[in-house]
């Protein structure tokens, strides 16, 4: 049950990576235009290629730019080859619910050997036919799920039954992280992985009665190295 890392700023990448705590990290174009990358594609390429190498074998996810069937694989292609770690991310259907994506992730997966993340998904259902599809990754945005007033929990739980059930390797990702219970809520409802967001993994290590705890450790510590200092005379 690993938990990604939902950025794409290479200094928070390397932060959580060196404290070995993450498993991957995804982007989206609104993350990486969030996270100041500039530059159209090529901007884009020299991001991933950045956070892929210092991952490495670790997973990143990259999103197309594109709802143009052709333009989707063509990218993914592409984006594949930047570093042999890179999955493309593909919305479950266009912008106004045009169906060629789940013909494109098959095509990706299938035929040109891209892994693909399915990304965007809202419900078990749509998690369910991408990963038929035959997407590696299935990505449910909790956050968004529990802010339309569903209960993402029981998407994620129903999603996890039902692939078993078909004996699925998709694995299911949970994102759109917006408060730090998120995180163990999504992986005890059956999320394979959950990519949280930057400023979560702090709140879910700091603790206020820790610091206070830490800090009386280190008073008495003080006394002790003291105590021992005058005896030592
Ligand atoms: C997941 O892969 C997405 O990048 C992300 O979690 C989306 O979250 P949002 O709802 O905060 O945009």
């Amino acid at each position: 049950m690993p938990i990604f890392l939902d950025s794409s700023r290479l200094a928070e990448v390397e932060k959580y990576y060196r404290m070995g705590i993450i498993r991957g990290v995804t982007t989206n174009p609104t993350i990486m235009l969030k996270d100041g990358v500039t530059g159209g594609l090529k901007g884009i390429e020299a991001r991933s290629r950045e956070i892929a190498q210092l991952i490495a074998p670790l997973p990143l996810s990259v999103e197309v730019t594109t709802n143009d069937p052709q333009g989707m694989i063509d990218q993914g292609r592409r984006f594949a080859d930047w570093a042999e770690n890179i999955n493309v991310k593909v919305t479950i259907h266009g912008p106004n619910g045009e169906l060629e994506n789940m013909e494109v992730i098959h095509q990706l997966e299938t035929v040109h050997d891209v892994r693909v993340n399915v990304t965007a998904m809202m419900s078990a259902q749509q998690g369910l036919l991408a990963a038929l599809a035959g997407a590696t990754y299935v990505s449910i945005f909790g956050g968004r799920v529990n802010n339309m007033g569903y209960n993402s929990c029981e998407e994620i739980r129903k999603l996890r039954v039902v692939l078993e059930n078909i004996d699925s390797d998709a694995q299911i990702i949970v994102g759109s992280t917006r408060e730090v219970l998120n995180v163990i809520e999504w992986l005890e409802a059956g999320a394979h992985i959950v990519t949280v967001a930057p400023d979560l993994i702090k709140g879910m290590l700091v603790h206020p009665y820790s610091k206070e705890t830490v800090q009386m450790f280190l008073r008495d510590a003080a006394q002790v190295e003291a105590q021992l200092g005058g005896a030592a005379k």
